[in-house]
């Protein structure tokens, strides 16, 4: 069986996540908007879709080519009392009128429907799940697939602005990177996962809906550890997510192995340095990139005497984007003398154009 993945706005990193979720998926075919994998199995497609940040639709290749039939076909045998609606979506290939010809048949056919449409080429989740109706998608117009699920986007809204505590100072991470983050650690719902940079909770509350229980937060300042508390209580009373095993307390990063005996893996976003505007001279970000590299090479220490062999760490590295000019973290080499193995060899990035500092995920497992 063939599914179409539509990937966020980081392709790379969703590809990434679909395939550290799925490892035995085999790839047919991939660009920067979708993924298409050929599975053995049936998929579950709405909780995959629940599990995954990057991606946007999860479908069903239907046919290889795409001519009306094959939806009309498809829709006439799920006719329902109401009026049946249903779009096209196109993905690396212009708009065409399949629509108009499906409604045609249809209309042949005496089945009441509606054509929904948008000024894009492809409907949007949102205006899927407000329309309630089907989607097709032309996917490079190679592939036919309906489509099975959208992404929850009301959901991602009330978790990332309607919880008590954001911090806008610090900043907070995406829940949907921080799902992407969790998925890429691959580790069993059962393993003990540590965030040591909690700030406000957010990978924590991502790991505790993805069906973790036990879970470590901690984070130097006693903000971070009030705010995490406040919006994991928060959690609770809106989804009846249980708390018993999370643990939150204050905790100097440097000082890890003095509090923590041992976890299966960490999945963090250390502090990313101050925000930037762009106009910094060099002596002001070689100071920054000086100073995240010493608190970094702290960290992965410390993460590397409360690991086992094997156990994993995905974490956020600033990347600076300046005048054109990508500066990473160079302590590369030297966490790999600490022992750690890099995992991921392509860059995974999370930003946005225009952003100073965007997000490179790493993982690495200790030896
Ligand atoms: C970018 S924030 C993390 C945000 C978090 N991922 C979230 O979504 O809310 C970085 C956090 O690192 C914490 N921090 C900075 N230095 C630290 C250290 N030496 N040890 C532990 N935490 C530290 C800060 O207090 C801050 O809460």
């Amino acid at each position: 069986m063939k599914y179409a993945f539509i990937l966020g706005h980081n392709p790379q990193l969703s590809v990434a996540e679909i395939l550290a979720v799925l490892p035995v998926a085999k790839t047919i075919e991939q660009s920067n908007a979708f993924l298409i994998i050929e599975l053995n199995d049936e998929i579950e497609a709405e909780t995959l879709q629940k599990k995954l940040g990057g991606t946007v639709k999860i479908g069903k290749v239907i046919s290889e080519k795409f001519t009306p039939e094959a939806i009309f076909e498809i829709l006439k045998n799920n006719q329902q009392s109401n009026k049946l609606n249903f779009g096209v979506s196109y993905y690396d290939c212009p708009k065409d009128n399949l629509g108009m010809k499906v409604k045609g048949l249809l209309k042949q056919a005496d089945i009441s429907c509606r054509l929904v449409v948008s000024k894009d080429k492809a409907l949007s989740a949102v205006v899927i799940t407000k329309n309630h109706c089907f989607d097709f998608m032309v996917l490079a117009n190679k592939f036919l697939a309906q489509t099975l699920a959208v992404q929850d986007f009301e959901d991602y809204g009330n978790r990332d602005y309607g919880r008590p505590v954001r911090d806008l100072v610090s900043g907070s991470l995406p829940p949907k990177l921080a799902k992407i983050m969790i998925n890429l650690s691959s580790l069993a719902e059962s393993k003990i996962i540590l965030d040591p940079f909690c700030g406000s909770g957010t990978l924590i509350q991502e790991a505790l809906l993805l069906g973790y229980s036990k879970i470590y937060g901690s984070d130097i300042s006693d903000k971070a550890v009030k705010d995490t508390e406040v919006n994991l209580k928060w959690l609770k009373q809106h989804s009846g997510i249980n708390l018993s095993g999370t643990n939150i307390f204050k905790c100097d990063v440097r000082e890890l192995s003095k509090k923590v005996d041992q976890v299966d893996g960490i999945v963090t976003e250390p502090y990313l340095g101050p925000p930037l505007r762009g106009s910094e001279g060099i002596l002001f970000l070689e100071k920054v990139i000086d100073d995240l590299s010493k608190l970094y090479l702290s960290a992965l220490a410390e993460f590397a005497k409360v690991l086992p062999s094997k156990g994993v760490v995905v974490i956020v590295f600033p990347s600076f984007k300046i005048d054109r000019e990508v500066i990473d973290l160079p302590i590369i080499d030297e966490i790999k003398k600490m022992g750690f193995t890099q995992v991921n060899d392509r860059p995974l990035l999370y930003g946005r154009p225009g952003q100073k500092v965007w997000r490179r995920i790493l993982i690495f497992t200790r030896k």
